[in-house]
């Protein structure tokens, strides 16, 4: 199950979220962006890996106005625990799945003239008026109604009696790069949506098109709110956007050595025999592997003992992977390590693990397995 720290250190492999930092990073942001500006929390997929629920209350705590999720699952186990703030179902979703999202006052996408009327039909037997935003795809290829349809669309959806169109969005595909060519590309093409329904007289009380990346280094596409995700965890959408001083992972995950292996020269390492000791050497085993969502390497990337580097060596497993620890002899069966945050001097990023797996950072955050228990911190309070 996710989210919960009952099961706590019933294994000797777990994630540490540091809900303080969490509302740091909160602060960080609001200093940073204009007054005015909206923000709304993505906690899709648990707050990538994070825990939804966590991090949402702390992100309302600091005065988020909406919160983001993909599936009703998601939002439902929001709404079970008390979340009342509005929700916002990101992608499309299905006639089947109309009467549940009303009745968890959940906002959906109508991108469709047919789905206006439809959710409407549904709304009735609710009794009620929903809310609901209309996205426009302007170049990202996925979800919304095309930039080049957008007007015409747009006005039927807004002649559907009993919907209530409360925002407009797009979404970018290169916001965080240093090529903004396409991203400026894509805002002008919603830009020109925007202004020819403003002609027709029409507005919308929310308009909004940026995530963190956009957030960073958009300014000019910031309008009423931005969707943030990545930047309130720590963690940057890209190498390259711009940087707020202070804001810091809030993610660690973390192990303890279970055995200890004395290999003599011509020894073998885990499956495959990747690796043979070419000296005496002690192998350090953690109960973590890529079943729990670390990147099934072979002799590469490191883990922190002690605060130094200890070398992976062998090729990962489903539950168990080997580093060398010869050269930080006082390591004991029980040491606790670190393959994700900071030992000392020495940090292990999301990109190192990103570069290790050859993958983006957002796969990282969402790939650790639940089976990891998350262990939530809340400054001097200790444990949460
Ligand atoms: C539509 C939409 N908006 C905003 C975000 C948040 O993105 P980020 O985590 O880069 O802030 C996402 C995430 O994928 C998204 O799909």
């Amino acid at each position: 199950m996710a989210n919960t720290s009952a099961n706590t250190y019933h294994r000797p492999a777990w994630i540490e979220i540091d809900l303080q930092q969490l509302a740091t990073n909160f602060d960080l942001i609001n200093c940073d962006k204009a007054d005015a500006l909206d923000l709304l929390a993505m906690v899709k997929d648990q707050a990538y890996g994070h825990g939804a629920y966590r991090c949402a209350e702390i992100a309302l705590e600091k005065g988020v106005k909406m919160l983001g999720v993909v599936t009703l699952s998601e939002a439902v186990e929001l709404r079970d625990k008390g979340i009342t703030a509005p929700i916002l179902l990101f992608g499309e979703h299905l006639e089947d799945q109309f009467a549940f999202c009303l009745a968890h006052k959940l906002t959906i996408f109508i991108n469709h003239p047919q789905q206006a009327q439809l959710y409407a039909q549904h709304a009735r037997k609710f009794d009620t008026v929903p809310d609901v935003h209309i996205e426009v795809d302007s170049g990202m290829g996925r979800y919304g109604v095309r930039w080049t349809e957008a007007v015409g669309t747009i006005v039927e959806i807004l002649g559907t009696p009993g919907i209530r169109v409360k925002g407009i969005m797009t979404h970018f595909a290169r916001s965080d790069e240093l090529d903004k060519s396409y991203a400026n590309e894509q805002l002008q093409r919603f830009q020109t949506v925007l202004t020819a329904l403003e002609e027709k007289g029409i507005t919308f009380p929310l308009v909004h098109t940026c995530n963190s990346g956009g957030l960073l280094d958009l300014p000019r596409a910031h309008f009423d709110m931005v969707r943030i995700g990545i930047l309130p965890l720590g963690v940057y959408p890209s190498q390259v956007c711009r940087r707020i001083e202070g804001i810091r992972p809030i993610m660690s995950v973390k192990a303890k050595i279970v055995a200890l292996q004395h290999l003599q020269p011509g020894d073998k390492v885990g499956y495959g025999m990747r690796y043979t000791a070419s000296s005496p050497r002690i192998i350090g085993v953690i109960p973590l592997g890529y079943g729990d969502g670390y990147p099934r390497v072979r002799n590469t990337g490191y883990v922190l003992l002690h605060g130094k580097r200890a070398p992976i060596v062998g090729g990962n497993a489903m539950d168990a992977m080997m580093v060398d620890v010869t050269d930080i002899p006082q390591t004991q069966i029980g040491d606790e390590l670190v393959l994700l945050g900071k030992m000392g001097n020495e940090t292990i990023s999301v990109h190192d693990l990103a570069h290790l797996k050859g993958t983006v950072s957002y796969e990282v955050l969402t790939n650790w397995s639940w089976r990891l228990p998350r262990v939530y911190l809340r400054g001097k309070l200790g444990r949460v």
